[in-house]
């Protein structure tokens, strides 16, 4: 479970880099604790979960407080800020909107959602040609959700209705999408889980669901066992009781990628059993992963995915996109949501979409991606004891921190690594996955080798003294 980062200040020393500054003689800044103590008051304790520097403003790959300290971004706020933080053509177009005077206009028709829709639909590949806009990914993947088993049980029957996900999976925190969600703690609250809703093991070659050590090209034995495992919870034939199989297109919690071959095993599958694949793309579409989107990496297309986040860099605004006879089965006024193409986020989004195709910021991904990838692994063989497995693509990654030679997480290590990143003017957000073990590392996709490299000598030092402090290592390390 996430900690909450201690509200003491401590010295921290001075750091000046061309991409960080820490020039506050303690952090948290003294005097930003006023600020801390009156969100601490008023929000909900669950809102107090991440590092406690004082965001006042944030450009490119840098985020600001007031008091002279600029952090470099490997958080992207949560995997938002693709294009960078503030980005001018964004900020342009959305004072554009505001100044043409339409900040709001529910479904009546506008020009801006015949615009992004078509965008969209133009980017993606057959058959994801409809779009369906909204505000947030968990409502993104309710929709999706809800048009699977209507879309079941209009194929068939009341008992094509079930929703397979994977264990460890994060779909989102409302009801359904908790639910789908593979974390049995987080959804304890439900009491009464659907029946129809079933988790699985995950493919994750780092833990193994058939016991292995690592990949062995074990794809087919993989897939055999999920099937296994889908027809004894399905209580049926999947093709009888399976409406949909959800699932993100890497697992975000450690930026763990299936593997191809079960992939493909996946799409071929839901196809012959009429069973409706749904990539969740909220956190990684539009570049994160080095391809526009992720699902590309398996060379599957599938029926519907959701996208959130990446997609306007900035502005709340999500999607669902897929296969036209899934999408245009509700009748008018049916599947509908308040703030559905707000005109303001839309033109976030257009620009953010231009920008990202115009500056080539999916190319940077995969080729800065690569840098940092092997940077990670290079850290990893110098601290293999706490170091499980470093996994991801592009400019996502997922650092599996260890308790010494298991692959048992350790959430007090990370979280430890995690607050001294911070204190260095590195900018991470609170460890994830299993445990809280896993420090996840994703920055802009805008952002450069040598900043990059830059990072990377933060997080090596925050590793280095964590250990020390916790594992009352010596210096030689
Ligand atoms: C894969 C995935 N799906 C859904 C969501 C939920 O998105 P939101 O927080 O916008 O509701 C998230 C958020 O982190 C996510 O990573």
């Amino acid at each position: 479970m996430a900690k909450e980062y201690a509200l003491e200040v401590k010295k921290i020393e001075k750091v000046t880099t061309p991409y960080r500054k820490m020039v506050t003689d303690t952090f948290p800044v003294r005097k930003s604790i006023e600020v801390i103590k009156r969100l601490r008051k008023y929000e909900p304790r669950s809102m107090s979960g991440q590092p406690l520097a004082l965001w006042d403003h944030a450009s490119g790959f840098n985020v600001f407080d007031k008091y002279g300290n600029k952090w470099l971004d490997w958080s992207s706020g949560v995997l938002v800020a693709n294009i960078g933080h503030s980005n001018p053509e964004i900020k342009k177009a959305m004072i554009k909107q505001i100044n043409h005077g339409l900040l709001h206009n529910y479904c009546f028709p506008s020009e801006a959602r015949a615009n992004l829709t078509e965008k969209l639909s133009k980017m993606l590949p057959k058959p994801l040609k409809k779009i369906f806009l909204l505000t947030t990914g968990s409502e993104a993947v309710e929709v999706c959700l809800k048009l699977a088993r209507t879309y079941g049980q209009k194929i068939a029957d009341k008992k094509k209705i079930a929703i397979i996900s994977f264990n460890a999976a994060f779909h989102g925190r409302t009801m359904g999408s908790q639910m789908a969600g593979g974390s049995p703690a987080l959804k304890e609250w439900i009491v009464n889980l659907d029946k129809d809703m079933h988790n699985v093991p995950f493919p994750n070659c780092y833990r193994c669901p058939l016991g292995k050590p690592n990949y062995q090209g074990c794809d087919t034995e993989c897939f055999n066992k999920f099937v296994k495992n889908i027809t004894k919870k399905l209580g049926g034939k999947p093709a009888d009781r399976a409406a949909g199989i959800i699932m993100e297109s890497f697992q975000g919690g450690g930026a763990t990628f299936a593997p191809k071959g079960f992939m493909k095993l996946l799409r071929k599958f839901c196809t012959a059993n009429k069973i409706l694949l749904i990539c969740d793309e909220v956190q990684a579409g539009f570049g994160r992963s080095g391809k526009m989107f992720s699902f590309q990496h398996y060379n599957i297309v599938p029926d519907l995915t959701t996208f959130g986040k990446g997609i306007t860099s900035s502005m709340p605004l999500s999607a669902v996109a897929g296969r036209p006879d899934v999408m245009d089965i509700y009748e008018p006024n049916t599947m509908t949501s308040t703030h559905t193409g707000n005109p303001v986020c839309v033109a976030s989004a257009m620009a953010n979409l231009d920008y990202l195709v115009k500056h080539k910021v999916v190319q940077n991904a995969a080729k800065v991606g690569a840098i940092l990838k092997a940077e990670l692994h290079k850290i990893k063989e110098k601290h293999t004891d706490i170091i499980g497995e470093v996994q991801g693509e592009g400019l996502v990654y997922g650092m599996h921190i260890v308790k010494e030679g298991s692959r048992n997480p350790d959430g007090d290590l990370a979280h430890l690594i995690s607050a001294k990143c911070v204190e260095k003017g590195l900018m991470v957000f609170s460890p994830v996955g299993l445990n809280g073990g896993t420090l996840k590392i994703a920055p802009p996709l805008i952002i450069t080798a040598a900043a990059i490299l830059d990072g990377v000598k933060a997080l090596e030092e925050a590793i280095t003294e964590a250990k020390r402090e916790m594992l009352g290592e010596g210096d030689n390390l």
